[in-house]
């Protein structure tokens, strides 16, 4: 067997217990099912967005779906057809309920030339979900040395082109790390490969403004929401990151964590979790049960 087969199997295992769907169809999740030239493969020009799910139920399924729309307006793309999106999410979650894992779909370009430029084509949809490992109850956060570019083409939208968080993520791992944190271009807190950041600073809650650039997340959003209607002060601002060293609690959020408290940062020791923090993921858990699509 070639070394490429040998790979495959490897991966089969936990390739099989995912569902996938492509274009109107079921497919199998090791044989090929999107075109070579799919600018999505070639260049990373598509949008996603991953939800959780629950008990076969998947959670926020509007704001996901208002986001793709703005990643997709962002990168030039047309709009997504929705009906289609929602047939892909019907088939993938229909059978036996996933009891905790995550849905994902994927817009791209559809074929395209080898380069940047584009032609105009169909969009191609991919929809898949699958368990995901429960989440620890704590992490800690590695600070890389590389910037997100708050400036940049695509700062803020939920794009495919990740391999920036591949290499940082891989860092952070390596590290003992959950996640990688990063600074902005000005050196200001921003957010993790797939999380936001929250810091607890003189008993309020902070989070780096979008303009800081971090993607508008999800959980990050109902976080605010929420914490601010049970009458927990939350900002969102320019945050140095020196407010590291001064903050008495970090949590990070995203989809698939919800409210993760954060134990160090680096080698230093953060409490954990803080009673801010055990507040605010208190909840999340709770209004996140009962309002599924808030
Ligand atoms: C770069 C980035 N930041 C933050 C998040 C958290 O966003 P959400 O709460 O919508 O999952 C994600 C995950 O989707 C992400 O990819």
């Amino acid at each position: 067997m070639s070394e490429r087969g040998s790979g495959n199997e490897q991966m089969s295992g936990q390739a099989g217990e995912i569902r996938v769907w492509v274009d109107g169809e079921r497919v199998d999740p090791r044989a090929g099912s999107i075109a070579a030239l799919d600018h999505g493969v070639t260049v990373g020009d598509g949008v996603f967005e991953t939800c959780r799910v629950l008990d076969g139920v998947p959670f926020a399924l509007s704001r996901h779906a208002a986001r793709l729309d703005r990643s997709l307006a962002g990168l030039g793309l047309p709009e997504a057809d929705h009906a289609v999106i929602d047939a892909g999410i019907k088939d993938v979650l229909a059978g036996e309920p996933i009891a905790f894992g995550r849905l994902r779909y994927t817009v791209t370009g559809g074929a395209g030339p080898l380069g940047s430029e584009r032609s105009t084509s169909a969009l191609t949809y991919i929809v898949t979900a699958g368990p995901q490992p429960p989440n620890p109850a704590t992490g800690k956060l590695v600070v890389v040395p590389w910037t997100r570019n708050e400036r940049g083409a695509t700062a803020g939208l939920k794009t495919t082109s990740y391999a920036e968080n591949v290499v940082a993520l891989s860092y952070a791992q390596q590290r003992g790390g959950v996640e990688a944190l990063f600074a902005n271009t000005v050196g200001n807190l921003c957010e993790c490969t797939g999380s936001n950041v929250f810091v607890v600073v003189d008993g309020e809650i902070l989070t780096p403004d979008l303009a800081s650039g971090p993607l508008a997340g999800v959980t990050r959003a109902l976080v605010i929401e929420w914490g601010r209607q049970e009458g927990l002060t939350v900002r969102e601002g320019p945050l140095p990151m020196s407010i590291l060293d001064r903050a008495s609690e970090v949590f990070i959020t995203s989809s698939t964590k919800d409210v993760l408290p954060v134990h160090a940062i680096d080698d230093r020791a953060v409490k954990s979790p803080g009673p801010v923090t055990e507040r605010i993921a208190a909840i999340f858990a709770s209004l996140s049960r009962e309002r599924l699509d808030p």
